[in-house]
């Protein structure tokens, strides 16, 4: 099956694709965001690697384009470039619960213009089950990061972070919803300032050119 078109983003927008592999819970807090008429960056295509995935239709019930290039047996590097061929005209590429580590074959087509959502407060826990892992680690504070995609697991620069306590009575499951809702908060605010080309690089440390009230670390309930 070829993959529909992309969307044609709204005038001035950039436009971003998202790549999923679940449910789809960062990429719905991104369509909500773009939804505002005032945000910078249009989500344009939406693509999983895992056929059936739910966040398919949460992309396809906002209207947006939607394909399947599945993962699974694939070579890494055919993956990737159907990955880069089902994209379409895209600026930026936001990961949202995509559950592959990419490498430069797609990297290099995007240099810089990669965002990953985390559930951790990077360089702690990266790879899977980041509530579970601050769990095991015996940490007072867990959260969440977005941050610029390298060709490491979860090593790219950090753009910005949020926080939340760890409960006596915490489980992975109340944690990771906690932590969720940090996620959501904090990823449309990370693709707006992408969008609005207001991240450079010194090295391996972000910079952000901050509005008045605007910070890079929040604080969750
Ligand atoms: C989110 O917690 C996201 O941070 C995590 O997967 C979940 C996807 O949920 N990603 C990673 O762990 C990547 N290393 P969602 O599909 O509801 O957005």
């Amino acid at each position: 099956m070829s993959p529909a078109p992309p969307a044609t983003p709204g005038a001035g927008k950039v436009p971003v694709g998202v790549l999923v592999s679940g449910r789809g819970s960062n990429l719905q807090a991104l369509l909500d965001a773009a939804a505002d008429p005032t945000f910078p960056a249009a989500i344009t295509m939406v693509l999983a690697n895992v056929p059936g995935a739910y966040a398919l239709e949460r992309a396809a019930a906002a209207g947006i384009a939607t394909a399947v290039v599945p993962s699974k047996g694939v070579p890494r590097e055919d993956f990737e470039r159907a990955l880069l061929h089902a994209l379409g005209p895209v600026e930026w590429v936001c990961l949202a619960g995509f559950m592959r580590v990419l490498t430069p074959t797609f990297l290099g087509a995007f240099p810089g213009r990669v965002l990953n959502i985390h559930p951790a407060l990077l360089p702690a826990f990266p790879g899977t089950h980041g509530a579970r892992q601050a769990l095991e680690g015996g940490v007072v504070q867990a959260g969440a990061t977005v941050h610029l995609v390298d060709a490491g697991v979860d090593t790219g620069p950090i753009l910005a972070q949020g926080t939340v306590a760890v409960h006596d009575d915490d489980t992975e499951a109340t944690l990771a919803a906690r932590i969720l809702t940090l996620e959501h908060r904090l990823y449309p605010m990370a693709l707006r300032w992408a969008a609005e080309g207001r991240i450079t690089l010194e090295g391996r440390r972000a910079r952000v050119a901050l509005a008045p009230g605007e910070s890079r670390w929040i604080v969750g309930e």
